[in-house]
């Protein structure tokens, strides 16, 4: 097939949901592409780290990917496995074969050929591999690089420290007491899941942050394609506030701007509640400010009040890195592109990937000069 040639027209690094997107969008448009991974397994991050009791976030029409839909007989918030299982039939689908137990570790672009030279790792090898393409497609994921909050002191913190992504079930922390750092929605859920299996948790609230139940947050994104934003801000916020009542009891504070504004600008999300709100507030999961500094067993909150933690207790890190500010995260310099970098989940990664595969094609059909040179889409034989 050819797929391993060092002349590629596109190359895509990471063959999670965003790089599976992706290629199958190219592919819809007859654009040959090589898709790397470093792992040995597709969407990793869904396979091999999520927790056990997952389900999407959002509605299902909320998490399709690009020209395939969720069956109709998926539940409207989707179980892991189900998405799996989704997951699976998309990479049949589209004949996605990803080239694994690649790394790219690093990427120059040559501006004499106008191609970028991708150099990659080969894991199984121990080699590494060079490879030359006109498109480059980032779609690495915000979560990839396991990233534990830089907190001054934190190596003298006696228990132990994991992130997020490596979190499976609270199974392992019953009764132990554990502090999360972090308040998105994995954060939120991971507390409220530790709490159900009867760990001693705490979550560490570090900025104002907004509250929807899953319902609010889909009548929002319904309500945001035909209405002024504005509006659906204020509605949001009027049904939170109705609904859950004053947060900065429990020391949630509201943002003053509206969720949607927020996300789209920011790239911050609301906190959609899967049940998190009910033990904040029953007093079962505890809401602190921000760590300032650790000193071995004693962990400094923001407020100058700290908490023993000991050497049986857990810190549970979550973050995420925002590369490219919306909207125009998408598209770089001399063919560089970006699919699900703007912190906007799978709805924002399904966009992107359109976005991309679509600019890829205008520009490759404008490469061929009158001289009928041929464009970079023809003449090659690796077609998937
Ligand atoms: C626990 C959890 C639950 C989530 N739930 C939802 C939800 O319900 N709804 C929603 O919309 N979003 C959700 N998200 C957010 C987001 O949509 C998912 O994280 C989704 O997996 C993002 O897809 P991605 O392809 O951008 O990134 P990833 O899934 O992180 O995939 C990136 C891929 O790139 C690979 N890679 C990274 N670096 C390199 C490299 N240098 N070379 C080669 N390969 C590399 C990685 O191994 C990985 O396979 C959730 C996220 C998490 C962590
Ligand atoms: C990737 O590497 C792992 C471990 O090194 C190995 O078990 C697996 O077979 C490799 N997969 C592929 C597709 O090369
Ligand atoms: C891989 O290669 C590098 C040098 O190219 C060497 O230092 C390293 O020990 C090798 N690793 C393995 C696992 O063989």
């Amino acid at each position: 097939m050819g797929q391993e040639t060092r002349e590629q027209v596109v190359i895509v690094v990471g063959a999670g949901p965003a790089g599976l997107a992706t290629a199958a969008c190219l592919t819809s448009l007859s654009i040959p592409y090589m898709l790397i991974e470093r792992e040995d397994f597709y969407a990793p991050i869904w396979t091999k780290k999520s927790y056990d009791r997952l389900h999407l976030h959002l509605a299902k029409h909320f998490c399709e990917l690009p020209l395939m839909s969720m069956p109709a007989e998926y539940p409207t918030y989707v179980p892991r496995a189900q998405f799996l299982q989704y997951l699976d039939n998309y990479v049949r689908q589209f004949k996605i074969k990803p080239m694994y137990n690649r790394s790219v570790i690093g990427a120059d672009y040559e501006e004499v050929s106008q191609r970028w030279l991708v150099k990659v790792h080969n894991s199984k090898s121990n080699e590494t591999e060079e490879y030359f393409t006109r498109f480059l497609i980032i779609a690495t994921g915000e979560t990839s690089d396991t990233f534990i909050p830089d907190v001054e002191g934190l190596h003298t913190f006696p228990g132990r420290v994991i992130h997020s992504t490596l979190y499976k079930s609270g199974k392992e922390f019953s009764d132990k007491k554990v502090l999360v750092i972090g308040s998105g929605n994995s954060g939120m859920e991971i507390a409220f899941d530790l709490s159900n299996y009867g760990a001693k948790t705490s979550i560490v609230v570090r900025s104002p942050t907004h509250i929807l139940s899953r319902e609010m947050s889909n009548l929002g994104l319904t309500l945001f394609r035909y209405l002024p934003h504005d509006f659906v801000d204020s509605l949001l916020v009027f049904l939170s506030k109705i609904y859950y009542g004053d947060l900065g009891k429990y020391g949630i504070e509201r943002p003053k701007e509206g969720p949607f504004y927020l996300k789209e600008k920011y790239g911050k999300y609301p906190v959609i509640d899967v049940g998190t709100y009910r033990k904040i507030k029953s007093g079962e999961i505890q809401v602190l400010p921000a760590v300032t500094s650790i000193k071995g067993d004693e962990v400094v909150f923001k407020d100058g009040k700290s908490h023993p933690f000991d050497g049986d207790d857990y810190l549970l890190g979550d973050d995420g890195i925002s590369k490219l500010e919306f909207p125009n995260h998408w598209k770089g310099k001399n063919g560089l592109y970006c699919v699900g970098l703007a912190r906007r989940g799978l709805y924002g990664l399904n966009m992107d990937a359109k976005l991309v595969a679509g600019d890829i094609k205008t520009a490759a059909m404008k490469m061929m000069t009158p001289d009928q040179t041929p464009s970079p889409l023809q003449n090659t034989n690796n077609v998937v």
